[in-house]
């Protein structure tokens, strides 16, 4: 297969990361094709675990070369932190290894400012975004008054950052009463990260389509997740980028034209960060429970801020909608071990809305928000699955709670993951 797409079927933190780190043993190139340092995806290998937020999660494999695509956005000393831990852990992250887009969009301290700044003036209406500036820098790029990787080649791109950080200063100044940025420390600053940055900045579409030609296999790991799709998510609780399996295509650059899988990553169970609807939300113990007490790495708090994530049962309607936008081949079902301490497990198979049941996910939020899950039951395994390494060895109550989601979604789930750990697991023929 020369392309394969890793997506989020829910609202992100699926273990995205886990999954791209597992497939992209097997692949030449890997590559991010959205969002930026909003994500954090987290892959854990021998009891070492690594946050990434920029670089592609195929890194930990040798032969596996990195691309950033044009789709995303890049803070430049985030991900040159970023790139000197991996280089402290011993991990090779030479230019000639990893690339970096020349069409990616950079994100200056006024994007992050403006984030911080937008938030606050929405009030009990915030979006509950991470404040990395990711709304205000995919707005420049829309308004194509944005700065590129690419414009750090130029000779000219100190000057430009002094003009952009001016005329920023007067939207930060005038509409939200904050105080100025300085446009000659953030020039120099900028200067600075261009020069290290310089040797890997390349035409990123072109190094994929030549390695898709020669019959590689390259990997697309998307970040975020279907429903914070800036268009077919949950409008305006989303994120500002195509998160969904065309997002790869637009965000890396490359035609549809190849043979193509999409493995959509589902967790074995629903959660969200930030504000709006979630249907099958649990406020109480049963949320607690699935979160955990914190102690743990995989218990659900974000991977980039910190923050509790918001627990709920698993929800189907939610599961072929992802299957219909992002044309999903298979699902990777993640993290059923969190199941295991429930004697009965709801799944939300349909909505009740007026009265009506509903099938498909609604196209407006201001439905979904008054949607109500349909659940049907099924029974638990109550053991630890941890260590189970193949469908047979699963207990099987576990098989029939894959099985039931296979059927009702249409789309065969091919691994099973029961723990952080690469080898953690199961993969189905
Ligand atoms: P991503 O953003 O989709 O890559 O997901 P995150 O990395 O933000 O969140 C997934 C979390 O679950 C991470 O802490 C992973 O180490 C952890 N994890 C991944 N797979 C499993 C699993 O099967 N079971 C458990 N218990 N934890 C997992
Ligand atoms: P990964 O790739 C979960 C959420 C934020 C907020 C909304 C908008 O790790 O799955 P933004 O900062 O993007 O403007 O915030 O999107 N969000 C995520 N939630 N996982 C992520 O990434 C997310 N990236 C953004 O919490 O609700
Ligand atoms: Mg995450």
């Amino acid at each position: 297969m020369g392309l394969t797409i890793i997506v989020g079927t829910q609202w992100g933190d699926e273990a995205k990361g886990k999954i791209t780190d597992l497939l992209a043993q097997e692949v030449d190139v890997a590559a991010r094709y959205n969002g930026g340092d909003n994500a954090g995806h987290t892959i854990s290998h021998q009891g070492c675990t690594f946050k990434l937020h920029l670089v592609p999660s195929g890194i930990l494999h040798p032969r596996c070369r990195l691309c950033i695509g044009n789709g995303v956005v890049v803070n430049p000393q985030l991900l040159l932190e970023e790139m000197a831990e991996l280089t402290r852990a011993g991990i090779d992250v030479s230019p000639q290894r990893l690339k970096l887009s020349d069409r990616a969009h950079l994100i200056m301290p006024y994007h992050q400012a403006l984030d911080g700044a937008a938030e606050r003036a929405r009030g009990d209406s915030r979006i509950g975004t991470t404040q990395r500036g990711i709304g205000p820098v995919y707005a420049d790029k829309a308004a194509r008054s944005g700065l590129r990787a690419g414009d750090m080649l130029e000779p000219d791109f100190a000057p430009r950052v002094r003009e952009a950080v001016a005329a920023q200063n007067k939207v930060l100044e005038k509409v939200y009463g904050q105080s100025p940025l300085s446009p000659e420390e953030i020039a120099a600053q900028y200067a600075a990260y261009a020069e290290r940055l310089r040797p890997r900045i390349a035409d990123t579409s072109l190094l994929i389509h030549q390695a898709l030609e020669a019959g590689q296999e390259v990997l697309a790991e998307g970040a975020q997740g279907t429903l914070l799709d800036l268009d077919q998510g949950t409008y305006p609780y989303v994120t500002s980028s195509s998160s969904i399996a065309g997002g790869a295509f637009t965000g890396l650059g490359i035609g549809p034209g190849y043979p193509t899988q999409v493995v959509g990553v589902a967790k074995a169970y629903t959660t969200r960060v930030g504000a709006g609807p979630f249907p099958t939300e649990l406020t109480g113990p049963l949320g607690d429970q699935i979160r955990g007490t914190g102690d743990q790495p995989w218990d659900e708090y974000g991977t980039t801020t910190g923050r509790p994530r918001r627990c709920g049962w698993l929800d189907l309607v939610i599961l072929r909608y992802a299957a219909r936008i992002n044309g999903l081949t298979e699902l990777a079902m993640t993290k059923l071990d969190v199941l295991s301490s429930f004697h009965r497990i709801p799944i939300c198979v349909a909505y009740e809305l007026d009265r009506h049941r509903l099938e498909e996910f609604p196209s407006r939020t201001t439905d979904l928000a008054r949607c109500r899950p349909i659940y049907e039951e099924l029974e638990g395994w109550e053991r630890d699955i941890r260590a189970v390494g193949t469908w047979e060895d699963l207990p099987l109550e576990a098989r029939a709670y894959v099985e039931f989601i296979e059927e009702r979604v249409g789309v065969p789930v091919a691994l099973i993951s029961v723990g952080p750990e690469r080898e953690q697991t199961i993969r189905r023929q």
